[in-house]
């Protein structure tokens, strides 16, 4: 995986170790320096996560902590930095290693120690005070992370007591949403299925799957940035759902349902739903948050765009109702489903589609990029982009993409 492109599982089958040794994927990809260099390049997340736990030295300070996930040990030697008395770094994938290289090295052996296994299987010779980690995937959900964040919480969290903070971090997560119109976006998907459109490829007549085509190509999230100006609701009608990780149960993530109604702001075609996360650290001393926010400086979540492939024509000051629903499944992901209808009209208009959130379409992964194609009156919207992006936001990550606004799940890698 080049850039700042996050785990995707499209492509995890073939990496899984064809004997079955692996039973969960993420441990051969998570086990290579060069992916969690991509996280700790993103210095929103990195940085967000340093200043959650220095600007609450209270919840740290002679604490127990339990890092879940630590990677590189990042978020432990944090901790240690707040003034933790202890911290359990517990890691899968063989990254276990490099984290206690590097926590030696920076000269904190005798503070955190490195518990190589996963956090459903190992154990701990004391419980924990504070809880960190970052489980955090695409639309807050993808990789199906919060679960083991959760069993550590019921495994390891000692009972909150009138002496003893008790603590999560990130506390609360909130997944939001609003509707979208975003022409050049669909026109595009509607373009790469021409192919299919063909009645004699080499003798071939290939219109047979040209819906089935399409059908798939609409089924793929769109990770990438995008202007804000494609939001056709106002913020203050967003629709949300928040997961308090102190109370959450694994159960309650095997089902996502997000009942939405927007007034619509600008007469349109709604082509489906713009998603993000935000992710609270609610410290007994300040409240931190990382938002992956199409209004915020970008991170490697970029934003998550659901698509219906039929859009909805909508009138200003309409009313869109639906509601956005997620499954788990064994791709360490969701499946999603999306309705939405136009309220008011003689007639129903509504429009269904199912997303497989596990296979993303990535487009516009350039923030500048993204922003000037909804100004530009060229046709030739994002593809002159420059591969190579130091950050409208001023952040130092370097995204090398060979083709930044039209890179399938196939080449997540
Ligand atoms: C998103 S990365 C975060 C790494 C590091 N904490 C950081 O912030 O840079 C998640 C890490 O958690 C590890 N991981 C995922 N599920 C785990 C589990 N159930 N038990 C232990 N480690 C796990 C992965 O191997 C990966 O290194």
């Amino acid at each position: 995986m080049q850039g700042g492109k996050r785990y995707s599982t499209a492509v995890t089958e073939a990496e899984t170790d064809p004997s079955g040794r692996e039973s969960h994927p993420f441990l051969q990809y998570y086990g290579q320096l060069s992916h969690q260099q991509n996280m700790l390049q993103d210095l929103v997340r990195t940085g967000t996560y340093q200043r959650a736990m220095l600007d609450n030295p209270l919840d740290f300070k002679n604490k127990v902590v339990l890092d879940v996930g630590c990677g590189t040990g990042i978020l432990s030697i944090f901790a240690a930095q707040a003034g933790a008395k202890k911290v359990y770094a517990v890691e899968a994938s063989d990254m276990a290693d490099m984290a206690r290289k590097l926590v030696e090295a920076n000269g904190w052996r005798d503070v955190i120690e490195i518990v190589k296994g996963k956090v459903e299987e190992i154990e701990l010779p004391e419980d924990v005070d504070v809880i960190v980690s970052e489980p955090l995937g695409f639309l807050l959900v993808h990789e199906r992370m919060l679960e083991s964040y959760i069993v550590a919480r019921q495994r390891f969290l000692r009972p909150a007591s009138v002496n003893k903070r008790q603590q999560m971090f990130p506390t609360v997560g909130t997944i939001k949403a609003l509707p979208f119109s975003d022409w050049q976006l669909y026109h595009d998907l509607q373009a790469k299925s021409q192919f299919w459109h063909m009645n004699n490829f080499y003798g071939v007549d290939l219109t047979a799957l040209e819906g089935n085509a399409l059908a798939q190509l609409f089924s793929q999230p769109v990770i990438g940035y995008f202007d804000p100006s494609i939001l056709i609701a106002r913020d203050d009608e967003m629709a949300t759902h928040a997961i308090d990780f102190r109370t959450a149960t694994v159960e309650e993530l095997a089902v996502i349902t997000m009942p939405f109604r927007y007034r619509i702001s600008k007469t349109s075609l709604m082509h489906g739903l713009a998603c993000w996360f935000d992710a609270d650290f609610l410290g007994s001393q300040n409240l931190v948050t990382l938002t992956t926010s199409p209004r915020a400086p970008g991170t490697h979540w970029y934003q998550v765009r659901l698509l219906l492939a039929h859009p909805l024509a909508v009138n200003s000051g309409q009313f869109v109702s639906g509601v956005l629903t997620m499954r788990v499944n064994k791709k360490f992901s969701y499946d999603v489903v999306l309705e939405a209808q136009v309220e008011g009209t003689r007639e129903t208009i509504r429009s269904v589609n199912h997303i497989a959130l596990h296979d993303p379409y990535y487009h516009y992964l350039n923030p500048s990029a993204a922003a000037s194609y909804q100004t530009s009156s060229s046709s030739s919207w994002g593809h002159s982009a420059n591969a190579t992006w130091g950050g409208a936001t001023g952040q130092s990550q370097n995204h090398n993409y060979e083709e930044e606004d039209d890179v399938s799940s196939a080449s997540a890698e």
